[in-house]
């Protein structure tokens, strides 16, 4: 009886997805902490600070009003609104709010967007090194994830040219692309996503645009890919400029042909979006200034360690041009970048995330600092790894 319960319970060939690696450095981070370490975070890829004053202001009301039950399932008509009034101010284009979705974070916006967009055994083109749920949300559907190495020749993103290699091999049916990207930190110019978006739709190729990043830029302002085209599936989310990670809400832009899918999708999978967190979401775009002020922070950071690290003896990055990632070469040092996260964790007391969650090639190579915590933090890591790098 026992053998059988084990057979019928045994989790799926799909769910087989590679585990996190950020989180096993957390867990070491935290035990050394639990014996009294102080340890420098620099792993977890989210605001120290917290969500804007407006949207705390906003819940705490609508606390006392209540019920709070299911909203419509595209998200409730002001969110919806305010989102779409976004882009003429951000992009100076303007998107009808009827297309957009509200999502339980953009970690949703992709499970939708892949359902609808894809059946099981397409091909998606991803950027490596990139985002890993990205490839492996596709495979637990059931696509092909195509993993397009990029390297600093094209600014670490997929060109139209390598996208249509691909698709000459075999078919492609979409690709991913982000900008600023997770982890490297680098940005598509203008130019380099109007290219490529311009050749995936020649060649029938969905374009899946994630937008989460946007608003932090350094380098050059990030263009949406639905200023370039109303075909591509955009997704956005208020996890990072909006500091809101934990209320899990995030929006898609959404193609007419897709919408009625995505919204079937929703209705089953979801029913709504969490109503307070649509509220308080609301609630940030009153915030801008402070959410500006945010980011100011993360610029003189991002200062601290293009000053700091090479003095330090982590000399090579690539171009630190948004989000809050910097992406080290530490072959200098060592071809086991988990190895390297490890003793810098436990020698340094700064904890950063290994390459090769991001990187099954090359990731060996690389390590992720996250930026986004506090001034001194970034003043001390640079200290700590220094003394290290050079003891
Ligand atoms: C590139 C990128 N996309 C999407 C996400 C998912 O974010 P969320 O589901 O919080 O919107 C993250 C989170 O770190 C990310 O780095």
């Amino acid at each position: 009886m026992l053998e059988r319960t084990k057979s019928v319970t045994q989790a799926s060939a799909r769910s087989g997805v590679p585990p996190f690696m950020v989180m096993d450095v957390m867990a070491a981070a935290a035990r050394l902490e639990a014996q009294g370490r102080r340890i420098v975070h620099m792993e977890v890829g989210q605001p120290a600070a917290g969500a804007p004053t407006s949207s705390i202001a906003a819940v705490r009301d609508a606390l006392g009003e209540g019920p709070h039950g299911y909203t419509e399932t595209l998200g409730i008509a002001p969110l919806r609104r305010r989102i779409a009034q976004y882009y003429p101010r951000s992009y100076d284009i303007d998107v009808d709010a009827e297309r957009v979705v509200v999502t339980t974070g953009s970690s949703a916006g992709f499970m939708l967007a892949f359902l609808a967009a894809f059946e099981p055994g397409d091909r998606v083109a991803v950027p490596v090194p990139g985002y890993p749920p990205y490839r492996h949300i596709l495979s637990a559907l059931g696509c092909e994830p195509v993993l397009v190495e990029t390297d600093a020749a094209t600014r670490w993103a997929i060109t139209g040219e390598m996208l249509l290699a691909q698709h000459r091999t075999r078919p492609l049916k979409g690709v991913v692309v982000g900008s600023p990207a997770n982890p490297t930190g680098t940005m598509m110019t203008q130019e380099a996503l109007a290219e490529l978006i311009a050749c995936a739709e020649d060649a029938g190729i969905v374009v899946i645009s994630d937008e989460i990043y946007h608003g932090l830029t350094y380098a050059f302002a990030a263009q949406s890919a639905a200023a370039l085209s109303p075909k591509p599936i955009i997704i956005n989310s208020f996890s990072k400029y909006f500091c809101m990670t934990g209320w899990r809400i995030g929006w898609m832009v959404v193609p007419p042909s897709l919408l009625r899918a995505v919204e079937r999708l929703q209705q089953n999978f979801a029913i709504s979006v969490p109503t307070l967190s649509q509220i308080a979401a609301e609630a940030a775009f009153d915030a801008l200034d402070e959410l500006e002020t945010i980011k100011h922070g993360y610029e003189e950071n991002r200062r601290i360690l293009l000053d700091g690290l090479p003095r330090a003896g982590l000399d090579s990055f690539l171009p630190v041009d948004g989000a809050f990632y910097l992406y080290a070469d530490t072959s200098r040092f060592s071809n086991d970048s988990f190895d390297f996260a490890r003793r810098m964790l436990e020698q340094a007391g700064v904890a950063a995330t290994p390459g090769i969650d991001f990187d099954p090639i090359h990731g060996k190579n690389f390590l992720r600092l996250c930026y986004a915590g506090s001034r001194e933090d970034m003043r001390e890591a640079v200290e700590r790894i220094g003394a290290w790098l050079k003891g």
